[in-house]
């Protein structure tokens, strides 16, 4: 038996012999033959070559994708580790309706954090697997077309690209992009023209109650993020008089006073919240875009006026704790919450996408105008993707945190 299966990968290794890819075997035969140790290494190879052999035969073309290496648990801080790149391939022919695109910016974002989870804790996401590639927000450009709709030279976007430097798609789960709505900066349409400047402005619209002329203060926690910095700049230009954000480091804090019109912003690792809060909400708050939850949230609901609105944007201080979503409210908070009547209704961008075609033109519009003042944090190339979400999800970042996969 043993000698049988030793003549058959001889046999294969004689053909493997043969393919122009690895030369060198002929070379490494008489060796192959008098080592043991050398032997295993060349049992190793010799299913690395059949696999290479096979990939060879179908023509392929190699790329570069990101895998989920390991899951941080429910309530474990995730690193880049959790992330690896590897080289693989894709065919290089396309089929019917498909597109190959080369992928040009990739978005990590803070739900990701419950898809590297086995167990997402909501329907409407799905867990990454291990050993898979990941996905999420891309943009890319088409590099070869059998869609109907779709010509090479196309930018396409799809929230769930895979995290590879090139693929092959589905033409119809695309949606082609017109770089002229966002002055040529394509990367908006994973930002403030995409679905965090969606998120940011039909929260505001949909659950924040507010009203031009109503002299409403607006408090923005997570404010220098991708979705609080547009979600403060969104208050005001939807009528709040006053718009105060709260954020993890001074730079951050003057970002948003300097470049992002908010009348004031206290920096939470600094100093008593709720002090500074009572100095520069002196009318109490009438809505809270809320990104953060735990304890800047409960301090902030303490300060919150009569019929009131909380918009439940997000709760990224829970989101290494296997706790549900929306996770309870403090007993005493939730008191103050019932007393005053203040809304906390759940709020999900997705359930939305009718209004996704004019909400992204009234953003594009504002953009345009300069109105609505844009921040990235671009970190470059596909290996570094799993540190720019740890770096994200650890406040490195000031406004959309992108990362350039190519130019
Ligand atoms: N409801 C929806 O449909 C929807 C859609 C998109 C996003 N979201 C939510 O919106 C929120 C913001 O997302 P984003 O994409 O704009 O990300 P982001 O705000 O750009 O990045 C996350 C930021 O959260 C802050 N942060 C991290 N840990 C924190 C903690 N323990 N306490 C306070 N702040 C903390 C960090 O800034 P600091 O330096 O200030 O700490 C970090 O930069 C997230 O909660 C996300 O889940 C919701
Ligand atoms: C808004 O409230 C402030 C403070 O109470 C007040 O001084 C101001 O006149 C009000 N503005 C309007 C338009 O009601
Ligand atoms: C409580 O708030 C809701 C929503 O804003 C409002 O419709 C209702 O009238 C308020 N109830 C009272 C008693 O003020």
């Amino acid at each position: 038996m043993v000698l049988f299966i030793f003549f058959v990968w001889m046999l294969k290794l004689g053909r493997s012999e043969f393919h122009p890819q690895f030369p060198n075997y002929q070379v490494l035969l008489p060796h192959i033959l008098c080592s043991r140790k050398f032997m295993f290494q060349a049992f190793k190879q010799f299913f690395f070559v059949e696999i290479q052999c096979e990939i060879a035969a179908n023509a392929e073309m190699i790329i570069q994708r990101v895998v989920l290496n390991s899951r941080p648990g429910k309530n474990g801080v995730p690193v880049a580790e959790n992330f690896r790149l590897e080289q693989s391939t894709i065919a290089d022919t396309v089929q019917a309706g498909q597109v190959r695109v080369k992928t040009l910016y990739l978005s990590v974002d803070p739900y990701m954090r419950c898809r590297m989870n086995e167990d997402t804790g909501s329907d409407y996401l799905q867990p990454w697997q291990l050993s898979e590639v990941a996905d999420g927000g891309g943009i890319g450009v088409v590099e070869e077309s059998k869609h109907q709709n779709l010509a090479r030279g196309d930018f396409v976007t799809s929230f769930t690209w895979p995290w590879q430097t090139a693929a092959i798609l589905d033409g119809d789960l695309l949606q082609k992009l017109v770089p002229q709505l966002v002055n040529g900066r394509l990367s908006y349409f994973l930002g403030a023209a995409g679905i965090t400047g969606l998120t940011a402005l039909l929260g505001v619209r949909e659950k924040g109650h507010v009203a031009t002329g109503a002299n409403q203060t607006m408090v923005v926690s997570g404010a220098a993020g991708a979705c609080g910095s547009l979600a403060g700049q969104i208050g005001r230009l939807e009528g709040c008089s006053r718009v105060v954000g709260i954020a993890g480091t001074d730079e951050k804090c003057s970002v948003l006073v300097q470049e992002m019109g908010f009348d004031a912003a206290i920096n939470y690792k600094k100093g008593d919240v709720a002090k500074q809060l009572r100095e520069l909400c002196p009318r109490g708050v009438d809505v809270y875009f809320d990104n953060v939850g735990g304890d800047i949230s409960d301090t902030v609901i303490s300060q919150m006026n009569q019929n009131s609105h909380i918009i439940l944007c997000g709760q990224i201080s829970q989101y290494n704790k296997d706790v549900p979503y929306p996770p309870p409210l403090p007993p005493d908070t939730e008191k103050i919450q019932k007393e005053r009547n203040i809304t906390r209704e759940r709020f999900l961008v997705l359930n939305y996408m009718d209004k996704q075609e004019a909400s992204v033109l009234q953003l594009c519009q504002w953009i345009q105008e300069g109105k609505l003042k844009v921040r990235e944090t671009v970190v470059e190339g596909l290996a570094n993707i799993g540190a720019a979400f740890q770096s994200m999800m650890n406040g490195g970042n000031i406004g959309k945190q992108i990362v350039l996969v190519s130019k």
